[in-house]
């Protein structure tokens, strides 16, 4: 059955410079249990597309679409609702540790204060409770651990509180928005199994530029450029039989690869090109991709790609 429906949802700021199409028509669904990928080019609308499930944008942004979340649509109710399946249903573990951390208030209190909101328990209780989860994360010395300021904390350990914090209220879908980014190999390696087994009976929607991390942690992975989705499949598929040529160049620019970036740069999200938005740099470009904005099509049983000649 799946956990999370996105249908068409279309995510856009205007701004001064223009009307930027962050998330720009994305249609995905996740299975109760499966963890699926988002793997794309910085700028390409990721944070966004997590944010907007929470929704946690800024007042400016407009937002159509379909969210299908436990039988509603979360972009039709209401905000006080929207609050309870912030605290109880679906978590969002944020890009940055550091500036999503309070520098000024204690560990486990921001944990605390966490759990306290949304389950209703007693000061002492959910303290109680911070401490069970810095200590379910793997954090040495828990109960003293929780006393510390965030700055004390190095930044595989702030992670871990970033997890810790989004499990506390036991939700059945997370959102992990770059749960390893700008961790060494060792401290990503556990952070990775950590997130492997805390996730084991969730629904995960993992954002990630690491194509490492995601094959490691991912049933199925998408490719997302310039505000859509281009290609998906079951991770093992796209590794051996990738189609997109976006996908190809992703994958040829792993280091372990050699690192050989895709030419060119991603679009503005302001001005997309016409046709295919990956035409400029493509170097398959036939006239069809200029002028056709290519549909999604499933090429083999569930995946699928959007490719003139894929
Ligand atoms: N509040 C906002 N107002 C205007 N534009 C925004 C706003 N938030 C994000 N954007 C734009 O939306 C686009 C997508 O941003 P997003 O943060 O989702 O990218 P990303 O794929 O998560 O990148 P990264 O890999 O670097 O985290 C970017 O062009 C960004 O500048
Ligand atoms: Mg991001």
């Amino acid at each position: 059955m799946s956990s999370l429906e996105i249908i068409d949802l279309k995510t856009h700021f205007p701004t001064p410079d223009g009307h930027v199409r962050a998330v720009d028509t994305i249609t995905l669904s996740i299975m109760e249990n499966e963890t699926f990928g988002v793997i794309g080019e910085t700028g390409c609308g990721k944070t966004v597309l997590g944010l907007s499930v929470m929704r946690l944008l800024p007042p400016t942004a407009t937002i159509a679409g379909k969210i299908r979340y436990a039988g509603r649509n979360l972009l039709e109710v209401s905000e006080a609702e929207m609050r309870r399946v912030r605290g109880e249903e679906i978590a969002m573990i944020l890009q940055n540790p550091t500036t999503s951390l309070n520098p000024v208030i204690r560990v486990g209190e921001q944990i605390a204060e966490a759990i306290r909101l949304h389950q209703g328990l007693n000061k002492r209780d959910a303290k109680k409770k911070a401490v069970e989860m810095l200590d379910a994360v793997k954090i040495p010395s828990p109960a003293e651990r929780a006393n510390e300021y965030p700055h004390e904390f190095s930044g595989g350990m702030k992670q871990r509180v970033m997890i810790a914090m989004g499990l506390a209220c036991d939700p059945a879908l997370i959102i992990a928005d770059e749960p390893t980014k700008g961790l060494d190999v060792t401290i990503k390696a556990q952070i990775v199994e950590l997130i492997q087994k805390v996730t084991e009976k969730k629904a995960m929607l993992l954002i990630t530029h690491d194509l490492g991390v995601a094959r490691e942690l991912c049933d199925r992975i998408a490719l997302m450029y310039a505000g859509e989705l281009v290609e998906y499949a079951q991770i093992k598929e796209i590794f051996e039989n990738p189609l997109h040529p976006y996908t190809r160049g992703f994958l040829g620019s792993l280091p372990d690869q050699g690192l050989v970036p895709i030419p060119g740069i991603s679009p503005s999200l302001i001005e997309l090109p016409d046709g295919c938005r990956f035409h400029p740099r493509c170097k398959y470009t036939t006239d069809v991709c200029k002028q056709k904005h290519p549909e999604m099509i499933e090429v083999a049983e569930g995946h699928f790609v959007r490719c003139f000649h894929a």
